[in-house]
């Protein structure tokens, strides 16, 4: 059966692999990409695919709800996957009504984009809100979040974010709208803006730049590699119950010093670099404000009842994105010629 698909942020880092998975494997849906190209949108993540007969662009603001209501009456959308964000915590520190404004309104518009368009015929109907397990707060060196952890969001991209996953089951329970959500850990890989850990770190690496580390680096962050989160969001998006949640999660815990030191072992070795060199570029800057401590997911839930398991290991994953990163010194370098910049100096006064 022909169906259309509306992918939001598609043009970021995880929307594009989704966009890339579902115009693939799905030749006979539609795949609209409803992005508004904020600095983390980048069209050319998905050059490989945007002359398929099934994919189309539409750069609209998902705050603006108007143009999204045209957009669904447009293309008769049945199915949305919702990844459109602002998604950076320390630019959530600098600016709370940018988060406020696409993550809480913007979502809001899509689901009342969703109510019109559907108008209480749900038959073949699903918005599937993307979301984080930042929701959750932060944890001691014990637990994991699970489904029914109570949400103690602590930044305000955190907070934005469960926000809309409460506005998600609000509409859920109000309006009978057919829902799922996914909270799912630290991504890397592929396509990431270099403003996040690992392909900040990987670029500042291989230009000897310091490569900044918030605090003692003893925050902890479980990593998933992206295109398992975008296996994991097909899977769910397709044998996923409605109304119900998925943690989704790599069982793959580092403190972010162990990390960066594996990391600068690998680029050692990638760049035929004395082992030891890139670990000198190590630097200890002043701490995030109100740092959560640690993030660990229970993905069992997704594991056992849709089937999911992470594709890669963490070694491989790593080695494949510092790969990428490395042959792909086009795109980093398009990105951080242009505003990021400035943005740069701003954020990394080292001290
Ligand atoms: P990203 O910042 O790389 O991409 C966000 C995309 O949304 C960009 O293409 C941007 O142009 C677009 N966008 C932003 N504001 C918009 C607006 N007002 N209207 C339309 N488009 C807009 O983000 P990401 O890392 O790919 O994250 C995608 C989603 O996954 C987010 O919802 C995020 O909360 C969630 N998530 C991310 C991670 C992670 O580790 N990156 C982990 C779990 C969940
Ligand atoms: P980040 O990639 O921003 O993701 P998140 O804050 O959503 O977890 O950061 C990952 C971890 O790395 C987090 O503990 C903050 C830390 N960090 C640094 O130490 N230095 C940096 O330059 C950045 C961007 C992050």
């Amino acid at each position: 059966m022909n169906k259309t698909i509306v992918i939001t942020g598609g043009a970021g880092f995880i929307g594009s692999h989704v966009v890339r998975q579902f115009v693939s494997n799905y030749p006979d849906h539609t795949i609209v990409n409803i992005d508004k190209l904020t600095y983390a949108g980048n069209l050319e993540n998905l050059r490989d695919i945007e002359n398929q007969k099934n994919y189309r662009f539409e750069k609209t603001d998902i705050v603006l709800q108007d143009e999204l209501n045209e957009i669904f009456n447009k293309y008769k959308v049945q199915g949305v996957i919702h990844l459109a964000a602002e998604s950076h915590v320390d630019r959530s520190i600098e600016n709370p009504m940018d988060f406020v404004h696409t993550n809480v309104t913007g979502t809001v518009n899509l689901l009342n984009a969703c109510l019109k368009q559907w108008d209480n015929d749900y038959k073949g109907k699903l918005f599937y809100h993307i979301s984080t397990d930042e929701v959750f707060g932060s944890l001691n060196r014990e637990g994991y979040f699970v489904e029914s952890t109570p949400y103690d969001p602590k930044s305000p991209y955190s907070a934005s974010k469960a926000s809309s996953d409460h506005f998600v089951r609000a509409y859920y329970n109000t309006y009978k709208i057919p829902v799922i959500i996914s909270n799912c850990s630290n991504n890397y890989g592929p396509n990431q803006f270099p403003e996040k850990l690992i392909p900040l770190s990987v670029n500042n690496i291989k230009n000897n730049r310091p490569i900044p580390v918030y605090g003692k680096g003893e925050n902890i962050r479980d990593w998933l590699y992206v295109i398992d989160h975008a296996r994991a969001i097909d899977t769910i998006y397709h044998h996923g119950k409605k109304g119900q949640t998925y943690n989704i999660g790599g069982n793959n815990e580092w403190k972010n010093i162990d990390l960066i030191q594996l990391l600068c072992k690998v680029m050692d070795k990638k760049l035929g670099r004395k082992e030891g060199t890139s670990e000198k570029l190590i630097t200890f800057v002043k701490d995030r404000a109100g740092h959560d401590l640690r993030y660990a997911i229970d993905s069992s839930k997704l594991r056992k009842e849709l089937g999911w398991e992470p594709s890669v290991t963490f070694e491989q994953g790593l080695e494949m994105t510092v790969d990428w990163y490395l042959k792909n010194e086009g795109w980093i370098n398009r990105i951080t010629s242009g505003k990021y910049e400035t943005y740069y100096e701003k954020q990394y006064k080292l001290r």
